[in-house]
């Protein structure tokens, strides 16, 4: 079938989703991204560990979600492109009857939407194109067809933050996805930080995504904690990505790690 958002797809211009993805050594870039992401791993070559142990807490926080917290329905937002194991794996492992709801504003992610979209019998999966700055996705059909507003639902909002700087109310739009979820509902969050930058490298990936008209705004731990507030942060609460709930010993140091991240529920 004729895809029309591939029309779309400006492919002369990085994006941070096919950006990421050339930092987790994927194949779904143009040259453009790899020119300003390969600016980056020069810069701060740490980017790569960076976005694969942010991969893999999303799969930890939505294990523990799914197993130890019973949560059967997931809203993903800021996607990126399919990088299996995708969150509905992940969830649909341990208990297949989950629904998850994809949602991200590039136009080449629904490309691959296919990966997304290839649920469990027992549950479903959703995909989205849209701005959550600009859509208010939980009035949103597709949203509410899938999943039941009245149950818990965990909000995923993994490596997306950062790129809301504070023009853009980061905080009151992460109160505006929550408000709706029924009480037991989860945050999943995380986000770069420049704590750990001792060199200015993080300046200088501000600076480098900023000339491409990319916003990145990396916040240090104090205000990553805030997009917690008013709800009750999982153990260990708000750490070093790699710190939250190892599988193993982490060996890192958090310097090559860089983001912050932690779970929450909605009282
Ligand atoms: C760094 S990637 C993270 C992908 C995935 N969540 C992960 O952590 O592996 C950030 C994603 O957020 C998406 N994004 C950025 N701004 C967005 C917005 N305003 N609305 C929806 N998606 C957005 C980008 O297109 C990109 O796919």
């Amino acid at each position: 079938m004729e895809n029309p958002a591939r029309e779309t797809i400006d492919t002369s211009r990085p994006h941070p989703a096919r950006m990421y993805d050339y930092y987790l050594g994927g194949k779904d870039w143009f040259e453009a991204d790899r020119q300003t992401a390969e600016q980056v791993v020069a810069r701060f070559p740490a980017v790569r560990t960076w976005a694969r142990a942010n991969r893999q807490f999303m799969h930890r926080a939505t294990r523990t979600l799914a197993r130890e917290e019973g949560v059967r329905q997931f809203l993903d937002v800021g996607t990126g492109i399919p990088t299996a194991p995708n969150l509905h794996q992940v969830a649909q492992e341990i208990a297949p009857e989950s629904r998850v709801v994809y949602v991200d504003n590039d136009p080449l992610v629904i490309e691959y939407a296919d990966a997304l979209l290839r649920s469990t019998p027992q549950g479903r999966t959703t995909y989205l194109e849209a701005d959550v700055r600009t859509h208010d996705l939980l009035a949103d059909p597709r949203v509410t067809g899938t999943l039941d507003l009245e149950q818990p639902v965990a909000l995923s909002l993994v490596a997306l933050m950062h790129f809301m700087p504070d023009e853009s109310e980061p905080y009151a739009l992460v109160r505006h996805l929550l408000d709706p979820l029924a009480p037991g509902s989860f945050l999943v969050l995380s986000h770069a930080t420049a704590d750990f930058d001792h060199v200015g490298g993080t300046d200088e990936i501000r600076s480098t995504y900023g000339s491409h008209g990319i916003s990145a705004a990396p916040r240090p731990r104090k205000e990553v904690a805030r997009f917690f507030d008013g709800l009750d942060l999982l153990d260990p609460g708000v750490v070093v990505g790699h710190r939250w709930r190892p599988d193993e010993e982490p060996r890192l140091p958090d310097e090559e790690v860089g983001f912050y991240a932690g779970v929450a529920r909605k009282p």
